[in-house]
């Protein structure tokens, strides 16, 4: 298979990055690194990046960014920076995507818990989340070419244990194999428009 991983350079993504890699050939996109750039905010970067990677039979993004920050802080150009990245960035890369993918082929975006389960601060990175799942579940019904569309949702992961802790007081963080794990039930599975939440 040729994967393409958007954030494949970031804390889950090279975990994610490093298991298919074993097998497959993994193209890895991100704004400052990787083997192609894109910024996933900017439609013309996402055009342009799928003209560079040609076809593809899996398309994985683990990345995209929404503004942290009490509700009462939080100004409206605030909520765009995680409408503009995470949100419209992710339906973007499927709008676009999907003509890049060979039949049978394959898309997971990336949410988190706060969608179902929201920490203080995150009124506008839960809102984009849960906006996500709903995306998810309404285009499953309509992808063509056997195409599927997933999104793997997930609590605070291991590997961002330290940066995060004080954000999820008791939580219990996400192994990192079981992070790669619902990556790889998304890409190898038969799920279509389906949240994958793994959450402890
Ligand atoms: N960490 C957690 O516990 C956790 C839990 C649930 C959900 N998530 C979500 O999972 C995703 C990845 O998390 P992470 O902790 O692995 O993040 P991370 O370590 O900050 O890595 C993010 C990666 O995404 C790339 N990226 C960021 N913004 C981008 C953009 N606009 N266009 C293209 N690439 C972009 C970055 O590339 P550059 O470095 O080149 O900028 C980096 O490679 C995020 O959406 C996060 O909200 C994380």
């Amino acid at each position: 298979m040729k994967l393409l991983i958007i954030g494949g350079n970031g804390t889950i993504g090279k975990k994610v990055a490093s298991y298919f890699s074993l097998e497959n050939e993994v193209v890895i996109a991100g704004r400052s690194s990787g083997d192609v750039k894109v910024d996933i905010s900017n439609l013309n970067s996402i055009k342009s990046m799928f003209k560079k990677t040609g076809s593809l039979d899996a398309i994985l993004c683990i990345a995209g960014e929404a503004k942290w920050g009490s509700f009462k802080d939080l100004k409206e150009k605030d909520y765009y920076i995680g409408i503009k990245s995470k949100l419209m960035g992710q339906v973007n890369l499927v709008r676009v995507g999907q003509n890049f993918l060979n039949k049978g082929g394959s898309i997971t975006l990336s949410t988190g818990i706060l969608a179902d389960d929201p920490v203080v601060q995150t009124a506008s990175a839960a809102m984009v989340n849960g906006g996500l799942h709903s995306f998810v579940k309404a285009v499953g019904l309509e992808t063509e070419n056997a195409i599927r569309v997933n999104v793997v949702s997930l609590g605070m992961v291991e590997d961002a244990y330290e940066k995060y802790k004080d954000y999820f007081p008791g939580h219990n963080p996400v192994p990192m194999s079981k992070a790669v794990n619902a990556y790889i039930r998304s890409v190898k599975g038969k799920d279509n428009g389906k949240i994958i939440r793994i959450y402890e």
